[in-house]
């Protein structure tokens, strides 16, 4: 079975990211054959500038790896190291109908608040099709967010298929990440980089204590009683935290005298254990950035050759000669 996910390189991962995609990307690597790629064609469509996103493009690799990302059991590339997808996008896109990218939401948002949107925002979901496509994928790890673009994908393989009475895609099924699908930022809100209300990572301890201890609250007094169910320090803390653990601290909210600053510091000492030995293991990729790349060009390879196959099928199926000059 192949596993295949994207994550965008358009800033620094947040814990959201993390509980929300990465956590489980990095668990289907044991028992499926997975592909993980950093989608910077379509961070392309929100980063402008060269450096940004080169550096963002970085980060993602070393954060991936660093997080537990493993490259002798899963495939990591860069999306625009297999031009396999691109050339597929249009093959997809000449089967496409607006009708279709015109109910996408991203299209949709920007042009319901007056925004004029790109030809690459209003097609992005054909290229997500063609990233999904071009490697057979069977199970698309994606949150809720995501779930339309699986749709769509489905949606064009089937119409391709129709057209060319051929079965040239595979279709692939959404596996929606859901039990942890709204980590809440520091304004209680979900957490996500639009908001500006992340917590990174891999921030530095000065300024990562500083975002735990900066979260909103109600404003019971210290001596009050606690309700853990409904406060954002909690929500987060069960994501680092034993259960024995969570009802520790959840008694300690329940028997009041526990200020919420001393929650803060807790559940800011326990990310820190969390996260500490991918926080050593980044810090020794990112002196290697040689082996960082080298990594990303022999995923693209084993990627590329996959992606050869399938656009060879697809070119074929169409009537146009099966292989490139170039191949
Ligand atoms: P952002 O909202 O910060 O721009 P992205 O849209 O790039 O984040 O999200 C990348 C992945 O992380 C997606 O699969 C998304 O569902 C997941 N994700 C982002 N924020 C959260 C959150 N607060 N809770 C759970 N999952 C999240
Ligand atoms: N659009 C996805 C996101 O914003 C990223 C992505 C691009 C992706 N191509 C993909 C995810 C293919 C899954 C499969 O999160």
């Amino acid at each position: 079975m192949r596993v295949l996910s994207g994550i965008q390189p358009t800033g620094r991962f947040h814990l959201g990211n993390y509980f929300g995609a990465i956590r489980q990307y990095i668990a289907l690597q044991k028992n499926e054959q997975a592909f993980y790629f950093i989608a910077d064609l379509h961070a392309l469509t929100t980063v402008r500038q060269p450096a940004e996103l080169k550096e963002n493009v970085q980060n993602a690799a070393l954060d991936l790896l660093a997080l537990g990302l493993d490259p002798d059991q899963a495939t990591l590339f860069r999306q625009s190291d297999v031009p396999e997808v691109t050339e597929l996008t249009w093959l997809l896109m000449t089967v496409t109908q607006m009708s279709l990218l015109e109910k996408c939401h991203a299209y949709k948002d920007k042009i319901s608040k007056g925004l004029a949107a790109d030809a690459g925002l209003f097609t992005y979901p054909v290229l997500m099709a063609a990233d999904i496509l071009a490697y057979d994928s069977n199970l698309v790890p994606v949150g809720l967010d995501q779930v339309q673009h699986l749709e769509v994908t489905r949606d064009l393989a089937i119409r391709f298929n129709h057209i060319y009475n051929q079965d040239v895609f595979v279709l692939p099924e959404a596996h929606v990440i859901q039990a942890t699908s709204k980590v809440p930022g520091t304004d209680g809100e979900k957490m996500s980089k639009s908001y500006g209300n992340t917590i990174g990572i891999f921030e530095a301890p000065k300024s990562l204590r500083k975002k735990f201890m900066s979260i909103k609250t109600d404003s019971i007094p210290v001596e009050g009683v606690k309700d853990p169910d409904h406060d954002s320090i909690f929500a987060l803390y069960q994501l680092f935290a034993s259960e024995q653990e969570q009802g520790l601290l959840a008694a300690r909210y329940r028997a009041g005298g526990m200020g919420y600053g001393e929650a803060k510091q807790t559940l800011y000492e326990k990310a820190m254990e969390y996260f500490s030995v991918a926080r050593e293991r980044r810090a020794q990729l990112e002196s290697r950035p040689d082996d960082v790349e080298a990594i990303l060009q022999a995923g693209a390879a084993k990627a590329r050759s996959k992606a050869r196959e399938v656009l060879s099928r697809a070119r074929n199926a169409c009537g146009l000669s099966p292989q490139h000059a170039g191949w």
